[in-house]
């Protein structure tokens, strides 16, 4: 019933379903199924298969052994392992024989993988962000003065979005002052194939920063002294498949960044943090105010460091009222609804866990930790994706 040209198509079939972890795409799309060897058992194959259904006497099922060369992007790159796994499970599962599966690995010709990687780019055309029908919600981070929580807070919704379940990927747009590969505990950097870089994935969040290059590598890659280009770089030379949500911490400051964000993400709605107290709230509505320049849209501002919870009391250590204040004064100057649409406690865990690596509103286990301050970060999420 089975024969070897049959099986051989079949499985071609299972691999078109096995993904790429890194590119997002099939392993057959990406040429890297060479091969696919399939020749029948004899003899001890028979036997183990009829010491398997022996009991109720059936037929043996064929067996038959099955060698797959597959050539990596990457020679030993860290997920060849998990490749070649989702390839075993594809043909292990293959339901009308049992197939034994040998996995021969190498590594791409240099001038396929330049071909491979001229056709991802040339479909990717330029920032992927900006192409029509695609359907990326896009925060960016902003808040005017330093130091308010913009890093914590994008770390800490770049890992609630994660946990629950949208694809989300994060750039640290702050070149001089980058904090995600810290936050996020990455000490590797991004895979280099052949000019296009794989973002580094962490908690569940897809990362790029400029802080994941080392010496020689961040000079090379940063050809160009610009806020912008940087960005452009960001968004063009890395691999960012279609995540569900892409957020940006911006550097502090109330102009150019956000200039360049509009520019290159037309789509992206801006963010704003602030503190409670006067001095941060004023320069956080002039970081809001940028939109009456450039066409964008400011989603939301979010309060951090509200309260900090004592025996039940909620005590107001930086003052009240900063988040509203910039929501009446966006809301005023925009001429639409600018919403506070998060009170975020001061809680040491975010600052003791953050430091260590891990987003404080995960558990170690990666999972969205039983905590009010998760809770809140939840409710956040889902705010920013609901309109
Ligand atoms: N809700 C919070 N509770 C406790 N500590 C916090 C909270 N938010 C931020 N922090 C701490 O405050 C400090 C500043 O936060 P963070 O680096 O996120 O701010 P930032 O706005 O990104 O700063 P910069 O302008 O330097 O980029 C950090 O030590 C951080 O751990
Ligand atoms: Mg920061």
């Amino acid at each position: 019933m089975s024969d070897t040209p049959q099986i051989e198509a079949s499985i071609y079939d299972r691999l078109s379903r096995v993904i790429d972890p890194e590119l997002g795409r099939s392993v057959t799309d990406l040429g890297m199924i060479t091969a696919i060897d399939v020749t029948p058992r004899h003899g001890d194959g028979d036997t183990a298969a009829s010491d398997a259904t022996g009991a109720e006497g059936t037929a043996a099922r064929p067996a038959f052994d099955v060698t797959v060369h597959v050539e990596l992007t990457v020679p030993g790159c860290p997920l060849s392992e998990t490749i070649t796994e989702r390839i075993n499970e594809a043909i292990a599962s293959y339901p009308d024989a049992d197939l034994t599966p040998r996995i021969e690995v190498g590594a791409m010709s240099h001038d396929k993988l330049d071909t491979l990687v001229a056709d991802l780019k040339a479909e990717r055309r330029q920032n992927p962000f900006t192409r029509p029908g695609v359907r990326t919600r896009i925060f960016a981070i902003a808040s005017g003065k330093g130091g308010v929580g913009k890093s914590s807070v994008t770390a800490n919704l770049a890992a609630t979005f994660a946990a629950l379940g949208y694809d989300t990927a994060a750039i640290d747009a702050d070149i001089y002052g980058f904090s995600l590969p810290r936050l996020f505990g990455v000490h590797t950097q991004p895979t280099n194939l052949n000019g296009m870089l794989m973002p580094v994935t962490a908690w569940g969040v897809k990362l790029i920063s400029i802080g994941m290059f080392a010496g020689a590598d961040r000079a090379i890659l940063w050809r160009g002294p610009r806020l912008q280009r940087s960005l452009e770089q960001f968004l063009s030379d890395v691999w960012w498949g279609e995540p569900d949500v892409l957020l940006l911490d911006l550097a502090p400051g109330t102009g150019d960044m956000a200039i360049s964000v509009a520019q290159t993400l037309p789509n992206a709605e801006l963010v704003v943090v602030t503190t409670p107290q006067p001095s941060a709230s004023d320069v956080a509505v002039r970081s809001g105010l940028v939109a009456l320049q450039v066409p964008m849209k400011v989603r939301g501002v979010v309060e951090n460091m509200s309260y900090y919870e004592h025996r039940g009391e909620r005590l107001r250590i930086f003052g009240e009222g900063g988040g509203r204040r910039v929501s009446e004064q966006l809301t005023a100057a925009l001429g639409y609804d600018v919403p506070l649409m998060a009170t975020l406690p001061l809680v040491p865990e975010v600052r003791e866990v953050g430091e260590s690596g891990r987003p404080a509103v995960l558990a170690p286990d990666g999972r969205l930790a039983d905590s009010p301050v998760s809770a809140e970060f939840a409710a956040l999420a889902k705010r920013l994706m609901a309109a």
